[in-house]
């Protein structure tokens, strides 16, 4: 896609899309005004009735529910991790070790942060092929080889999230009778005042880790290993100095950003970049493109892995900025340690041509073999 954001933010950086009936901004300073000011740019898109996750909601109601999930998704929290993140990496690539060959995203990426999430909420390890496959369906896109109508898809989406509904609801109460130390305790004990999170939110809480954590961060790993493998010598540099991971990573994320866009919904006529904006006109912000504009990145189309300042927007910017980046950044961080690690000559198997996830809004590969030694 990086042609067309460049051939956009050079007429301008502000689009209408006749067909589509939105508006895309590719330059680094529109899509950052606009994730910043939710007063005129309000993230409920799907248009009828409140919505019930926080990624869709707008303040007040933002504030207090993201003020009590916060108590539960803290820095301590994610901390508390590290030695299980660690244990889970080095299993997975125990599997792999003797064949010296591997592909990153079915062997490592994919299976890493379901694992880590499963755990997290305290689903039991005999639950955790049930809740791999939930979490599959309810984020699976339109596949063109099964036949599958935009309709079906939808429906069968509909019964995954039913069917998670049922199991996190036994999940929360059975917490609720034995509290313990994982997220759904944590998450049962949050509250402002004398408000609790009450069964709706704690259902669509959950779900919503499932769905904006595990494809995005299993494309971090893969998109961050795709780069390193074309960079041969950031890759050497990353061998020998494993303590420019985390720089690398950051750089990755700006590079090839897992999500490439984001929706709002003017609330109010605004103009921007020249245009006017009605009020109620969807507009699409492309993060990918800011964070490969010029003007805010000193040779943006460069992989620098130590690149200083690298205040790129793959998590968003202002009042919904990734709850989760910092489970993200570090599950990253401790997988491609282990990786470079355990795996050395790390090298694109023989006569591979890599293939892009389909859809514009995720960046990702359907599958990295690799080999190594
Ligand atoms: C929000 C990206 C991993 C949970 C967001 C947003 C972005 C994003 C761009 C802003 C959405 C908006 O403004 O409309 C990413 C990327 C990830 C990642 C690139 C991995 C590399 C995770 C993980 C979790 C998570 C691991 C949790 C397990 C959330 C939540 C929100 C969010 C709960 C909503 C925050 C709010 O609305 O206040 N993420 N995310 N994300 N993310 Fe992530």
């Amino acid at each position: 896609p990086f042609e067309w954001y460049a051939e956009m933010r050079a007429r301008g950086g502000i689009h209408y899309d006749e067909e589509r009936g939105a508006w895309d901004l590719f330059s680094y300073e529109l899509v950052h005004g606009v994730l910043s000011d939710y007063k005129r740019f309000s993230s409920q898109t799907s248009g009828d009735g409140e919505a019930v996750s926080l990624i869709g909601m707008d303040p007040p109601r933002h504030k207090q529910y993201r003020g009590l999930v916060s108590q539960a998704f803290t820095q301590k929290s994610i901390d508390m991790q590290v030695d299980r993140i660690e244990a889970i990496a080095a299993e997975l690539l125990d599997a792999v070790e003797d064949q010296g060959s591997m592909d990153i995203i079915r062997d490592f990426s994919y299976p890493l942060p379901v694992i880590v999430i499963a755990e997290m909420l305290g689903v039991p390890a005999h639950d955790r092929e049930l809740f791999k496959d939930w979490s599959d369906r309810l984020v699976a896109s339109a596949d063109p080889a099964s036949g599958q109508t935009a309709e079906e898809l939808t429906m069968a989406k509909h019964q995954a999230a039913g069917e998670l509904y049922r199991y996190f609801g036994q999940v929360i109460e059975e917490r609720r009778r034995n509290p313990g130390s994982d997220l759904v305790s944590e998450l049962l004990r949050a509250k402002i005042g004398d408000e609790h999170l009450d069964m709706p939110s704690l259902l669509s809480f959950c779900l919503l880790l499932l769905v904006a954590g595990n494809e995005t961060t299993t494309n971090l790993i893969g998109n961050a290993a795709v780069t390193f493998l074309e960079n041969p010598e950031s890759l050497a540099r990353l061998y020998a100095e494993p303590e420019l991971i985390p720089a690398a990573l950051e750089e990755s994320l700006r590079f090839r950003s897992p999500i490439q866009s984001l929706s709002r919904r003017a609330i109010e006529d605004v103009e921007l970049g020249g245009k006017l904006i009605k009020a109620n006109e969807e507009i699409v912000v492309w993060m990918g493109a800011a964070n490969r504009d010029e003007s805010k990145f000193p040779q943006a189309d460069l992989f620098i892995p130590d690149r200083k300042p690298n205040q790129h927007l793959a998590f968003g910017q202002g009042i919904h900025f990734c709850l989760g980046a910092p489970l993200a950044r570090l599950e990253a961080r401790i997988a491609v340690t282990a990786l470079l690690k355990r795996c050395r000559n790390l090298q694109l198997a023989e006569g591979v041509k890599l293939e892009r996830t389909p859809g514009s809004f995720v960046f990702g590969y359907e599958s990295i073999p690799v080999t190594f030694t």
